[in-house]
């Protein structure tokens, strides 16, 4: 079938908005209609070239909702009709990590995921003969895209289709934190990370003689019981880890770092009890977790209305890209 897709030809391209060939699921796989989707800094970190594992031709985007118009042999989860988000980290319910419960990263796909392909190693998109590569299992940049089933969720339906993302703010005030410091060099921010439930701001440049660590510990008291950096950059990384609390502080690394970039601290740091770790889509068992992170949505109990700033058409999706260098965004949603 013929879809409307945005088409990240080569590294620092804008997008190309054109209609391609996308061919039916096969086994295994649905066919579903994006409504709306994210644009996102990790959309951006392929685009720009930045990632030295991104694939072009492609058809990007991770961050999307829809609705399941087809499916093909074998899928037993999902029906036509059905409401879904589509999962970057799928949930295949057999393989050794979605057995073990201290992960959600299940390999099931992944060596084909990362090479932009389904998990049969062939390509849905085409342009005239040339294939198109998949992004993140999931290139919810065009209007139609197809999917392994292990990698939608299938949620309630009366649920708005431009939602989906929980920030780390919301996450710590719904876990009863009740002391947010928030960090960041851009002030615009302060004011919606407030009404988010930050209680403190800190602008490393307002800072003077005083470290970032130094402000925190000074904030909180002797340490922060958690710390989350948020931003991809190794030496804030390190500031996350150092101002933790003593004996009990865990820093959590949810930030991408450039490819080959390492982190650094003195042992000692670990050695006195702060634990240093990682999280990817926030730890979420995709089909299992994000259904009932909607339901918190539905509940009024997380806003993301508040985090959308720009909508617009997927025609004009480039602006979503120009607003986020000039840090104009939060979130910009496209829908279909
Ligand atoms: N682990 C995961 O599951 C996951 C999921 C989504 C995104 N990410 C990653 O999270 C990171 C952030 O994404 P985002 O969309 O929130 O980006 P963003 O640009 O909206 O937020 C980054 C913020 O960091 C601030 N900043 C930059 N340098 C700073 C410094 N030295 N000190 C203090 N503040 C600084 C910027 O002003 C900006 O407000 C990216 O690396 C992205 O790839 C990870
Ligand atoms: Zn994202
Ligand atoms: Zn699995």
């Amino acid at each position: 079938m013929q879809v409307r897709a945005a088409v990240a030809y080569g590294a620092g391209r804008p997008l190309s908005v054109e209609t391609v060939e996308l061919d039916g699921p096969r086994v295994g796989e649905v066919l579903v209609e994006i409504k709306a989707t994210g644009v996102c800094h990790t959309d951006e970190f392929t685009r720009s070239g930045a990632d030295p594992e991104g694939l072009f031709p492609a058809i990007l985007g991770h961050e999307g909702a829809g609705v399941v118009v087809d499916v093909g042999p074998e899928v037993k989860s999902v029906k036509p009709g059905d409401h879904v988000i589509p999962l970057y980290t799928p949930e295949c319910r057999e393989c050794e990590y979605c057995l073990h419960p201290k992960t959600n990263l299940c390999q099931a796909i992944r060596a084909t995921q990362g090479k932009g392909v389904m998990p049969d190693g062939t390509s849905r998109f085409r342009t005239g003969a040339d294939m198109l590569h998949h992004y993140m299992g999931t290139s919810t940049f065009a209007n139609y895209t197809v999917l392994p089933e292990i990698a939608v969720a299938k949620v309630r339906a009366d649920a708005p289709f431009e939602t989906i993302w929980l920030n780390v703010i919301q996450a710590a005030r719904m876990v009863g934190a009740d002391r947010i410091v928030g960090i960041d060099l851009n002030p615009a921010k302060e004011p919606l990370a407030r009404k988010f439930g930050m209680t403190d701001f800190v602008n490393p440049t307002d800072l003077g003689d005083k470290s970032v660590v130094e402000a925190v510990v000074e904030l909180t008291e002797g340490g922060a019981d958690y710390s989350f950096e948020c931003i991809g950059n190794v030496e804030v990384m390190r500031q996350a880890l150092e101002c933790c609390h003593k004996g009990w502080g865990e820093s959590i690394v949810i930030g991408v770092a450039g490819a080959g970039e390492e982190i650094a601290t003195r042992p000692f740091q670990l050695v006195t009890g702060r634990v240093w770790r990682g999280s990817a889509f926030g730890g979420a068992r995709g089909r299992t977790d994000v259904p009932k992170i909607v339901d918190w949505y539905m509940e009024g109990k997380i806003d993301i209305d508040d985090l959308i700033t720009h909508r617009m058409p997927l025609d004009d999706i480039n602006t979503a890209f120009e607003l986020m260098h000039r840090g104009e965004s939060i979130r910009s949603v496209v829908t279909f």
